[in-house]
């Protein structure tokens, strides 16, 4: 049969010999193949069934070879052309996807200050009373939390008021998480998302994002903290952006200050973005309160605050990239809407 098989192959030029072919041998109902199977394979005696069966797949085998060699194994040579692939064509190019303005202003805010040998950390968003607001130097009842708009969670009433959790309202509780885990020095960035019940408006959002800097170690100085956070600006608005430094109060740091830059839409001359000061304020800072380093140093005795020092500082991103891009709507950053996006790309 196998001969037979070689026989009925030496014409097989065009589609319809082989498909006459493939019918002939392996049609379902009247193929050839099927009727020796019936007539033998099924019928065998048991002691003869492994023979037989080797034989029926040796002419198996060989049907499929010349099916093979005439290029048909079950597709048709038109069907077979129309799905050929081209892979001359040119590709089609995905659209590139991009940061988004708001991430992409606290990444470069990042690097500004690892180019200056920071580390980056992160911390948790809830968080508990202690790292929010005690160990921060905010005593329970002090009037200081009350500026803080802060958003509590839910049935913690029943535990200590230190323990109880809520959504952090700046990043500074990882200040001190990161002094718990790591003795001095220290020098960390820490970005992140931070809450507070605010009523949003044009500028306001109950979630927004600051960029925290905590640097510790001896005989750190206010004049370090001028002499970073004025290259720090200068690096990331411009090099001819002016700083100064205004004494503001927080209780985590002592003295306190609030930093202004330069205007950077009228270069300091006065404009409708900086009120005509031509100043803009920018972020808060100061050296870090020794109540502060005394309560870590309960974890980590190296914070003795007679022998280490250290600056402290917090911005909002959201503001600074608002003023980069010049969006006027801080909902804008956080719509989604591709149209806005794509202007970034
Ligand atoms: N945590 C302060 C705020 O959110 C900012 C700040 C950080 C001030 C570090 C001083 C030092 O307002």
């Amino acid at each position: 049969i196998v001969d037979e098989v070689q026989d009925s192959s030496t014409n097989l030029t065009d589609d319809e010999a082989v498909e006459q072919f493939r019918l002939h041998w392996l049609g379902r109902k009247q193929g050839r193949l099927k009727a020796i199977s019936d007539a033998w394979l099924k019928s065998a005696p048991a002691d003869a069934k492994k023979h037989i069966g080797q034989r029926f797949n040796k002419l198996k085998e060989e049907i499929d070879r010349r099916l093979e060699s005439a290029g048909n194994v079950g597709i048709s040579r038109a069907q077979l052309a129309a799905e050929a692939i081209d892979v001359t064509l040119p590709g089609l190019r995905r659209p590139l996807g991009a940061e988004h303005p708001l991430i992409k202003t606290m990444n470069e805010i990042v690097s500004v200050f690892q180019a200056m040998g920071y580390s980056v950390g992160v911390g948790p968003e809830v968080e508990t009373d202690y790292y929010n607001f005690e160990s921060l130097n905010f005593p329970p009842n002090h009037p200081a939390r009350d500026t803080q708009d802060t958003l509590v969670i839910a049935n913690q009433e029943r535990k200590p008021l230190r323990d109880r959790l809520l959504m952090r309202t700046h990043t500074s509780p990882v200040q001190i998480r990161t002094m718990e885990r790591q003795p001095p020095p220290v020098q960390i960035v820490i970005p992140g998302k931070v809450h507070r019940n605010d009523a949003a408006d044009a500028t306001h959002s109950p979630i927004f994002h600051q960029v925290e800097g905590l640097c510790v170690g001896p005989k750190i100085t206010f004049s370090d903290l001028k002499g970073t956070l004025d290259h720090a600006m200068k690096a990331f608005f411009g090099s001819s952006v002016k700083t100064r430094f205004f004494p503001s109060f927080f209780p985590f740091t002592e003295p306190s200050a609030d930093v202004q830059i330069s205007c950077i839409f009228c270069g300091g001359t006065g404009c409708r973005k900086c009120k005509h000061s031509g100043w803009i304020e920018l972020l808060g800072c100061g050296m870090v309160d020794p109540a502060v380093f005394a309560l870590v140093q309960a974890k980590q005795p190296g914070y003795d605050p007679k022998k280490v020092s250290g600056f402290a500082f917090g911005m909002g991103v959201e503001r600074i990239a608002m003023m980069k891009y010049g969006i006027s709507e801080i909902g804008q950053l956080y719509s989604g809407d591709m149209r806005f996006l794509e202007q970034f790309a």
